[in-house]
């Protein structure tokens, strides 16, 4: 440590490599205590590692990160440069003063509070407020989430609007008669629910499939009297005149263009877009869809020749709909999203044989229930009282879309005492009139959403029209933004505006001063434009990035120099033999030996020259090897030799033509009686002595024999092919001058 520090008190040392491979930073920086505060930093801090350029960028990567605004240029030596984005502990030990911390937090205000109310006071469904607080403004920072706690409190005597909507097909007969006395009958029954009931009456058929002749399309029960097809009729708008309701009703008649209507999904659609016309009120609001026959979904409207997607906007006019021959039936997620959206509860009151597929249906739609029609008049009544129990009873919380980046969770305290979380916790059932409930809510933002402008989002209780705002504020830069110094002379004599401690640059100029201008460099990052790829060093760690360039180190030794455009390459770091660079026969570039015209070899130490290898016949290792790096390797194991020239092992050459030698040079030995027939295959030359006979270099394949003559003296000739096949033999006469033993 002490090595260190006293290495980087002379400005030598920037960072050190610890023994795992992390990259540490050392700061060393009070040096009022006569150099003694020092710390070692790793990069495996997320504040550090992700090099954050301005106080903004700090402050982005996570809640632990603070900036240090505080001037440096006293602290900076050659080269070290302390992380000014690091966790709030180190900074302020390492270096930075305590109001030159920035650490923005972020915060929960509540804007509106009304209490919770119990029941409505004098008339006014405005006076009821079932969930609290009402509004409310969060700063986020980004990965640090806040939380507040919603309260639902169910009111008694909360407002309802239901709107009848009703088959007209021949078979709902009966239950047409049923549903004329709902009007006087729910609010009695229902009075200790709310007092303020309002109740609305639509009716639907069948898209006009079937083109027939225009007194049927007027009259279909021809020459019966019934109502002509339709789709969709308001035949009242919510109202609390149940005389009225009962008048209504009694009216209508079931029309016989189909004993099944099943065009229901659009007549939904229409009663829960048509706000106005139907006069809903922003209360609990309850859709009754009585029928006895299944649904169309998109794409059935083909039969009738009707191919384009439905819209979802309000077509009536004079209280029909005009749009059944123009656009297909809704899908399913349409009708969920437009129900939801109109805060409508859904009771399907449907026959036996139907209630199955409504069960499934209902379990697509969030807030509705099916209940079965019976021809028993005051079911429908309590159909309706049953399901409007159980949906009132339910509080599911929906918020609506969040930004990119923003997330929601929710626990909530149930009834029963229980706290749940995920999707249950936007739950609780079995409420009660008067029942309280809690939602602990969290919010969090990861980086800066909506390039950090405001956005407003709504937490709802599903089918309750009150809703909870909450206005988002995403805190994306520093207080010390708002101080910048524009155009100061620290930055480059005013290419920058001194922010936060550091220099913003101007448009066209970058740099950690601005001193470099944009267009001389090719990408923003500077320093990945002196780099050869992400996992390099800057400059391959052998010189300083310049306005992205490399600009290498130098070396004592002026020969010596780094060069390429990270500095990747050297011309000292080659291959050696002989302990000389390149071999001395070549020359080293970018830690490669580029060898001379003769030479080869990582170290140029293989000469291609195969003079030495050329045997006395002229070929290359005597035709029996190759020749590298001007040595013979002989690729016939049984030759050795620089030329391959030599071949201990081979059997006698000359003690195969000892006896025919002798016959013919001296006339004595085994064959002397034979030596004209059998020794004439060879050329003969004498020698006087053996000193005289040929020398290996001067033929090719030449063999020096020594052999006993008869009397057990040495006589010595040699034996060699020539180039033209012909056998030459050498033979000195003077014979070896002592008897073998
Ligand atoms: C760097 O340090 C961290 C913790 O200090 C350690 O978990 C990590 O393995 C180290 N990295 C290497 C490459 O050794
Ligand atoms: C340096 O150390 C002294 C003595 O501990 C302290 O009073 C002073 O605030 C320190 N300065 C900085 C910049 O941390
Ligand atoms: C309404 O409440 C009163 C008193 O609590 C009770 O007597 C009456 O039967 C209730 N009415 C209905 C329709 O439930
Ligand atoms: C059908 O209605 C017309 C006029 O509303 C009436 O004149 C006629 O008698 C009715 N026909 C039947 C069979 O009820
Ligand atoms: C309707 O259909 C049912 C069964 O398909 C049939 O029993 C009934 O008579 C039909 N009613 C009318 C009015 O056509
Ligand atoms: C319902 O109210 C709207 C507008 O207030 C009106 O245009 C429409 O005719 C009314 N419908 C009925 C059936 O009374
Ligand atoms: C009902 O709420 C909607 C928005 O939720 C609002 O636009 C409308 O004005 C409210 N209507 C009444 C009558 O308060
Ligand atoms: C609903 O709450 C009541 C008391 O408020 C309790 O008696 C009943 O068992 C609860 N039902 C369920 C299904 O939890
Ligand atoms: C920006 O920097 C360049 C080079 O350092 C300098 O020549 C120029 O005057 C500076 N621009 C301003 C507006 O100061």
């Amino acid at each position: 440590m002490k090595v260190l520090l006293i290495s980087a008190l002379l400005g030598f040392v920037s960072h050190v490599r610890s023994k795992t491979g992390n990259t540490s930073h050392l700061y060393l920086l009070n040096l009022t205590e006569s150099c003694c505060v020092c710390v070692l930093r790793s990069d495996s801090n997320i504040c550090i590692s992700a090099k954050a350029k301005t106080c903004g960028e700090c402050i982005q990567i996570g809640p632990q990160c603070a900036w240090c605004k505080d001037p440096v240029s006293y602290f900076v030596y050659k080269g070290f440069k302390p992380s000014r984005c690091d966790d709030r502990d180190s900074l302020e030990k390492a270096w930075c003063s305590p109001h030159g911390i920035e650490n923005p937090r972020g915060t929960v205000t509540i804007d509106k509070n009304k209490p919770v109310t119990n029941r409505k006071i004098d008339g006014g469904q405005n006076l009821i407020t079932q969930i609290q607080p009402q509004k409310l403004t969060l700063n986020l920072r980004s990965g640090e989430s806040q939380k507040f706690t919603l309260k639902f409190k169910r009111a008694e005597d909360y407002p309802i609007d239901l709107y009848f909507l009703m088959d007209l097909s021949d078979s709902m007969q009966t239950n047409l008669e049923n549903v004329k006395n709902l009007g006087t009958e729910l609010a009695r029954a229902m009075q200790n629910t709310t007092k303020d009931l309002r109740i609305g009456f639509g009716s639907f058929l069948e898209k006009p499939f079937i083109p027939v002749m225009p007194t049927y399309v007027k009259n279909p029960c021809f020459p019966n009297n019934c109502t002509a097809p339709f789709s969709y009729i308001n035949v009242l708008n919510l109202t609390d005149d149940s005389a009225l309701f009962i008048q209504e009703v009694s009216k209508q008649k079931t029309s016989r263009n189909l004993n099944s209507s099943e065009a229901g999904f659009q007549a939904i659609m229409q009663a829960a877009v048509c706000t106005e016309v139907i006069g809903w009120r922003n209360v609990t609001r309850l859709l009754v869809f009585s029928t006895d026959a299944g649904f169309h979904l998109p794409g059935d409207g083909k039969l009738g020749g009707i191919v384009r997607p439905n819209v979802g906007k309000c077509h009536l006019e004079n209280n029909m709909y005009t749009m059944s021959n123009y656009f297909d039936y809704p899908t399913i997620s349409q009708l969920v999203d437009t129900l939801s959206d109109n805060n409508i509860q859904t009771i399907f009151a449907v026959t036996q044989q139907f209630r199955d597929l409504y069960q499934e249906l209902s379990a697509l739609i969030p807030k509705s229930a099916v209940g079965t029609l019976s021809t028993n008049p005051s079911s429908v009544i309590q159909l309706i009282i049953d399901a409007y129990n159980s949906l009132s009873s339910e509080v599911i919380l929906e918020n609506s879309r969040l930004p990119e980046g923003v997330s929601i969770s929710y626990i909530s305290h149930c009834k029963n005492g229980v706290s749940k979380k995920g999707e249950n916790g936007r739950k609780c059932s079995n409420i009660s009139i008067g029942d309280e409930v809690m939602f602990d809510i969290e919010i969090t933002a990861k980086g800066c959403p909506s390039k950090g402008k405001s956005e407003t989002i709504k937490i709802k209780p599903l089918g309750f029209t009150e809703e909870v705002e909450i206005i988002l504020n995403f805190i994306c830069e520093c207080e010390c933004h708002k101080d910048g110094f524009p155009n100061s002379p620290v930055c480059s004599g005013g290419n920058g505006t001194l922010e936060c401690g550091v220099c913003r640059c101007n448009e066209g100029w970058l740099g950690r001063l601005c001193e470099c201008s944009q267009d001389e460099v090719l990408t923003e990052d500077l320093d990945a434009n002196c780099r050869m790829d992400n996992k390099m060093d800057i400059c391959s760690n052998n010189g300083e990035c310049v306005c992205g360039t490399c600009e290498c180190k130098k070396r004592d030794n002026p020969e010596e120099r780094y060069s390429g455009k990270f500095c990747e390459c050297d011309n000292f770091n080659c291959d050696r033999s002989n302990n000389k660079l390149c071999g001395g026969h070549g020359r080293c570039e970018c830690r490669k030996c580029i060898c001379d015209a003769n030479y080869a070899g990582s170290a140029c130490d293989c000469p291609l020259d195969t003079s030495t290898c050329l045997a006395s016949n002229k070929q290359i290792c005597n035709g029996r090897g190759i020749c590298e790096c001007g040595v013979c390797k002989c690729t016939d194991s049984k030759f050795q030799g620089p030329t391959c020239e030599i071949c201990p092992t081979c059997p006698g050459v000359c003690t195969k033509n000892k006896d025919c030698v002798q016959c013919r040079a001296f006339g004595t030995g085994d064959k002397k009686d034979t030596c004209e027939k059998e020794c004439s295959y060879f050329n003969l030359i004498t020698k006087k002595k053996k000193e005289e006979l040929p020398e290996p270099n001067d033929q090719p394949y030449i063999n020096h024999c020594k052999e006993r003559d008869a009397n057990d003296r040495w006589f010595f000739f040699t034996y060699a092919t020539k180039s033209d096949s012909t056998i030459e033999v050498h033979v000195a006469e003077e014979l070896g001058k002592w008897k073998m033993k």
